[in-house]
């Protein structure tokens, strides 16, 4: 099949390489299981095997329980995104063990890894990563288009209803380059949460906002975590916003600090 072209195009070409849902079912974890994350001693060296191998994660422990939203502050440097990426799925760990929802991800293959982020796992970040090309609802269905159990229609709907959710329905067909950085980043947040993940990482969301696109945006993260119970690990140098999370970790050198 030639490179897609155009949205359509890259839905025909998902579907292309698509998997059957019963292969869905498969790579969705555990939706019960009551630890979204766990890690024990988990590290993480960059360059390894050269004269320059950093080890910047020095043995994390950590269990995110079900429907808890967690601050992760600590000073710049100390390893917050590095263990988001770990937690992610979008890197690997050196050494220890990571489950997301009680699957043990350090056994799985990159395709495994792959399924079970685009199912369980929501990004979020402080640059919004928008497709540039595309309006704001083609932008939220996306994640979908890989997945054969959403049918056109079906993805139209529910990404316009979660631009309804975050106060943009009026902009769903607006190319992503007309719009605020604010609204920008809710359509990331509509993004991240069409595959009704178990878990929501944001880095930084709120880092690049004023303060009340930042407020709005957290608002609607909290909405979310309640409604939806879904585990939220929530980074920001913001310790107003820190507070009105559950609990807070502070990543420092590497470590978890009390
Ligand atoms: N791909 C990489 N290769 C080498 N070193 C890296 C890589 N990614 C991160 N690091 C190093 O790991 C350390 C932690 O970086 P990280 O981005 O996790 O910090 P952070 O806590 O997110 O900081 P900030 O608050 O500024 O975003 C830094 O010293 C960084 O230089
Ligand atoms: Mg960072």
């Amino acid at each position: 099949m030639h490179r897609p072209c155009g949205l359509h195009g890259w839905i025909r070409w998902w579907r292309f390489v698509d998997e059957t849902s019963s292969e869905v079912a498969r790579h969705r974890a555990d939706p019960l299981a009551s630890a979204v994350v766990q890690l024990d001693d988990v590290r993480k060296s960059f360059n390894r095997g050269t004269p320059i191998e950093t080890e910047v994660l020095h043995g994390i422990d950590l269990v995110l329980p079900r429907g808890q939203f967690c601050a992760v502050m600590g000073p710049s440097g100390s390893g917050k995104s590095t263990l988001l990426n770990i937690v992610g799925l979008l890197d690997r760990p050196t050494s220890g063990r990571l489950c997301i929802c009680g699957e043990d991800t350090t056994v799985l293959d990159d395709q495994a890894l792959t399924r079970l982020r685009g199912l369980s796992i929501g990004f979020v970040f402080q640059y919004h990563h928008l497709i540039s090309a595309f309006t704001a609802i083609e932008n939220v269905m996306m994640p979908m288009l890989g997945h054969a159990h959403f049918p056109d229609p079906q993805m139209r709907e529910r990404a316009a209803a979660l631009l309804a959710d975050v106060e943009l329905a009026p902009w769903a067909d607006t190319p992503v380059t007309q719009l605020s950085g604010g609204q920008q980043q809710r359509v990331a947040l509509a993004r991240a949460l069409v595959m009704n993940p178990a878990l929501l990482l944001a880095d930084e969301p709120t880092g690049n906002l004023d303060s009340r696109s930042a407020d709005a945006v957290f608002a609607l993260l909290r909405r979310f975590n309640r409604e939806q119970h879904m585990s939220v690990l929530f980074v920001t140098h913001n310790a107003l916003l820190a507070d009105r999370c559950d609990r807070t970790i502070r990543v420092v050198d590497g470590v978890i600090g009390a």
